[in-house]
Order: C-alpha cells, then sequence, then structure tokens
C-alpha cells in the first residue's frame, strides 16, 4: 500500500512570539520540521507534502527539494490545511499519514506501528494517543461507554469533564486517502473560526465507522512545540537521546546534561567527552579521543587519540595524536598531522602543520605550511596580511622558531633554519640559516650541525 506524509507547517506560530517561522527553530542546530522529515521517510517510499503559509519561501528557502510542497495561503486550520495537498495527491496514494511538523521527537518506530496497524484495520483511520497528567494543550480524547473514540475536543472548546480527561490526541493519523479526501469537506467551521482536523473523528462515527487508536509507550516522543519553553525541553530530550545512543555505543560522557552533540555527529567508541562540550555539524570523533572540559568541535574531522581541553575547532582536520589547549582555536582549514601539539592561546587558521609540529604557547600562524617537527617559539606570529592581501609563510622541516618570531610573509624558511628570539623575518632564511633581529639579517650558517 503507498504511503504518504503529508506534513503540516503552515502555522505562523503564534505562541513563539518570533518573527523566524515556527517549524525553522532549531533543536540542536536543525530546525525542527528536518526531525520531522527524517522520522517520515523510512515509513514511506514517497516524496513527502509539506503544508506551508505562513512565511513559505523561507521554509522552502531551507528544505528546498527534500519535499513537495502545497500552499496553505489562509491558515485556516489543520483540516483545512491537509485539503491543500489533495490536488497532488488524490489517486495517487493509498494511505495518508498526516504529521504535525512541530514534534521533533516523533521516532520513525511509532510512525511505523501506526501506518500498520491502519493497514489491517477496517475502518477509515488510526490516530496517535497518549495518555499523560499534563495535558499541554492537547485535545483530549473522548470515549463512549464501550471505550469506543468518539471525538477530539480541543482544549479552548472542552467542558471542565472533557478538560479532565487524561487522554490526549498527539497529532498523527495514518487515513484511508479515498476516504479522507471526501470526510475533510464535510468539516464545518470551528467557534474558534478553524477547520479541525480533528473533527474527522465525529465525521467517522457519524457514518458508523470506528476510529483506531494506538498509543505510544514514550510520551515525551509527542513534545508539540508551542512555545519556547516547550522548544528547549525538546532539544533536551533529543540530546539525551543522542548522548544515549552514544554512551550505549562505547563512548564516556562524563555529564550528559551539559554535553551536546548534534545529529549529524559520529564519534569512535572508547572516546571520552568531558563537561561542557559541544559537537556540531559535520563532525566525525575518532577513537580514544579526550575532548573537553569546555570545548567546542564544528564542522571538523578528528582522528583516533587525539586531546582537545577547553577550545574551539572550526572547520579543521586533526589528524591522530594531536593535542590542543587549553585555549586553542583552529579556524577554517587547519589542518594538524599526526603527533602536532599545540598549546594554550594558539590560533591556525588555512594552514598545515607537519608530523610532529609543536607550538606550545600563544602564536598566530595563518595562510601557512610547515614540514615536520617544527618548533613554533612561544609568541610567534605569521604577519599574514599586509592590509590589502594575504601572503603564504612557508615552512622547512625541523625549522625552529625562537621566542617572538614575526614571519612577515610572503615567506619561506628552509628546513633547519633558526630563528633568534625577537627575531623580524622579512626575507626568505635558506635551509640551516640561523638568523636574529629586527628586521632579522643573517649572521652565520650552520655548518656540519645538525
Ligand atoms: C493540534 C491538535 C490537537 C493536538 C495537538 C498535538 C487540531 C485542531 N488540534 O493542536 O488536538 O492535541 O495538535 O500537538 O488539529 N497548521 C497549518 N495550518 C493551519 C493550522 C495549523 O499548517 O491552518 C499546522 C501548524 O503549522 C502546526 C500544526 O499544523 O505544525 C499543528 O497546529 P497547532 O496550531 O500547533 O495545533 P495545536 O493547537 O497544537
Ligand atoms: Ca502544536
Amino acid at each position: 500500500m503507498k504511503t504518504t506524509a503529508v506534513i503540516l507547517a503552515a502555522g505562523q506560530g503564534i505562541r513563539m512570539r518570533s518573527g523566524l517561522p515556527k517549524v525553522l527553530h532549531p533543536a540542536l542546530g536543525r530546525p525542527m520540521v528536518q526531525y520531522v522529515l527524517d522520522a517520515v521517510s523510512p515509513v514511506s517510499g514517497e516524496k513527502s507534502v509539506l503544508v506551508v503559509g505562513h512565511k513559505a519561501d523561507q521554509v522552502k528557502q531551507t528544505l528546498q527539494d527534500r519535499v513537495r510542497y502545497a500552499i496553505q495561503a489562509e491558515q485556516l486550520g489543520t483540516g483545512h490545511a491537509v485539503q491543500q495537498a489533495e490536488d497532488l495527491l488524490k489517486n495517487k496514494s493509498d494511505l495518508i499519514l498526516v504529521v504535525y511538523a512541530d514534534m521533533p521527537l516523533l521516532r520513525p518506530e511509532t510512525l511505523g506501528s501506526l501506518v500498520e496497524a491502519q493497514k489491517t484495520h477496517p475502518g477509515p483511520f488510526t490516530m496517535l494517543t497518549v495518555e499523560v497528567d499534563d495535558p499541554r494543550g492537547f485535545g483530549r480524547i473522548v470515549r463512549n461507554e464501550e471505550g469506543e473514540v468518539q471525538a477530539i475536543v480541543e482544549e479552548a472548546d472542552a467542558s471542565p469533564e472533557q478538560l479532565a480527561v487524561k487522554e490526549l490526541n498527539a497529532g498523527v493519523y495514518c487515513f484511508s486517502a479515498e476516504w479522507m479526501w471526501d470526510a475533510l469537506d464535510q468539516i464545518e467551521l470551528s467557534p474558534k473560526g478553524e477547520y479541525y482536523l480533528t473533527d474527522l473523528v465525529e465525521i467517522a462515527v457519524s457514518q458508523n465507522l470506528s476510529v483506531q487508536t494506538v498509543s505510544t509507550h514514550e510520551p515525551s516522543e509527542l513534545i508539540g512545540v508551542n512555545t519556547r519553553v516547550h522548544l528547549a525541553e525538546a532539544a533536551r530530550l533529543l540530546r539525551a537521546r543522542i548522548n544515549q545512543k552514544w554512551m550505549l555505543s562505547g563512548v564516556t560522557i562524563a555529564d550528559p546534561l551539559t554535553t551536546y552533540i548534534e545529529p549529524s555527529v559520529k564519534i569512535a567508541p572508547e572516546t571520552t567527552i568531558l563537561p561542557g562540550t559541544h559537537l556540531q555539524g559535520d563532525t566525525q570523533i575518532g577513537a580514544q579521543c579526550v575532548l573537553g572540559p569546555n570545548t567546542i568541535v564544528r564542522d571538523s574531522q578528528v582522528g583516533d587519540s587525539c586531546q582537545i581541553e577547553a577550545s574551539v575547532v572550526e572547520n579543521a582536520i586533526l589528524e591522530d595524536h594531536v593535542d590542543i589547549g587549553p585555549f586553542g582555536h583552529l579556524r577554517k582549514g587547519a589542518h594538524l598531522a599526526e603527533g602536532v601539539h599545540m598549546g594554550n592561546f594558539g590560533e591556525v587558521k588555512a594552514s598545515y602543520l607537519g608530523p610532529g609540529t609543536k607550538m606550545g604557547h600563544f602564536s598566530y600562524i595563518g595562510d601557512t605550511t610547515t614540514g615536520k617537527n617544527v618548533n613554533i617559539g612561544a609568541g610567534t606570529i605569521t604577519c599574514n596580511y599586509d592590509g590589502r592581501q594575504k601572503h603564504k609563510t612557508q615552512i622547512g622541516d625541523e625549522v625552529f622558531l625562537g621566542s617572538d618570531t614575526m614571519l612577515v610573509a610572503p615567506v619561506k624558511l628552509g628546513d633547519k633554519a633558526r630563528t633568534g628570539a625577537g627575531a623580524v623575518v622579512t626575507k626568505d632564511v635558506p635551509e640551516k640559516n640561523v638568523v636574529v633581529g629586527a628586521p632579522a639579517r643573517s649572521i652565520r650558517v650552520l655548518e656540519n650541525e645538525e
């Protein structure tokens, strides 16, 4: 049976009090609607239809062609929203899975079991319900004495008796398409001036058809984000889920409550993550690393057995056995080869540091390549910018840079060249040359010395 998801994302999300459409508000670095798309995709082989309206262009710009779009020009309610997908889907799908885009915690397993339940159900639809103490503004499920579902009553329209009902409408439904397209036409305007999708329950009941419910064992999964308070709560639960997954796969997380790992990150086993650590974007971490405390790694590749303490690493590559920090900053294009050591207060940008290179204290290295086993003395700076352009610095193997060396780029230092403390290097230094002074002048050439 062909199953297509219709995801509702046209609402403004007034309760967010935001210029950004609600479904684009990020949880752990990605828009909440994206979580819903990811949850739906294993269940339906078809490209989902996203119903957009409020700031539709902004939503489209974010999701591009990951979905098909139906436009709801005026936000006249959830029933009206689903109707906007009719032109795209009528006679093209047997089952329609309707999900609200503000539910980032939904799991594919739950959606799958809902769809499977409807496949064997003689009635027109199956919906997901949850029993919890805090009603969170959800619609209440009304049942008759036989326990059959009779209606969903929205909180705003509920009687005190109905308000006390603990079984709630999650906002996820699987419909027989043929029945649904007809029934949507029969929804009447609510007192609030909306066409409620939830009225389909009463419509089915009036036709003597039965509505089936599937309840979930993990109520947190059904959090609908209506306010920024809910958003923070959803983000915390998503985070806990991700942290748990990594811990079960062999990663030590010393304090999951202060560890922020985005969904796109990958971590090899036997790595330890210390408190206050944020792993973001397209990041891969190798095995046996120790990250943190207080480290941010964003869009970077980190090899095995690396240590990064209290540092920020962005768009960088670290090969194996690299150690950084405390207080290092790797910026875009930093590539640290095996065994590089970078101590406190270093910054590296668009540079390759060769294997075994040491940079202990207070240095800036930009637009530079170094050979292997280079010693970068405390306070070394590559002066790569002349006010107009960036220039390159090339440093050979086993070069020794004295403390406070200024390398005025463009400049090259041959293998085993050395600079004295405070040298200002404005001209290329041939191999094995030792230079001192400001600007540095040659004083001698190494002979038969290592
Ligand atoms: C809805 C349900 C409620 C359920 C709750 C679960 C209805 C009438 N109510 O209430 O029973 O318990 O979800 O979270 O369905 N949307 C549109 N177009 C519209 C209106 C809404 O696309 O005209 C979209 C919104 O962008 C949102 C979703 O539908 O993603 C749900 O709308 P929302 O206003 O959040 O509904 P709730 O009041 O939470
Ligand atoms: Ca909602």
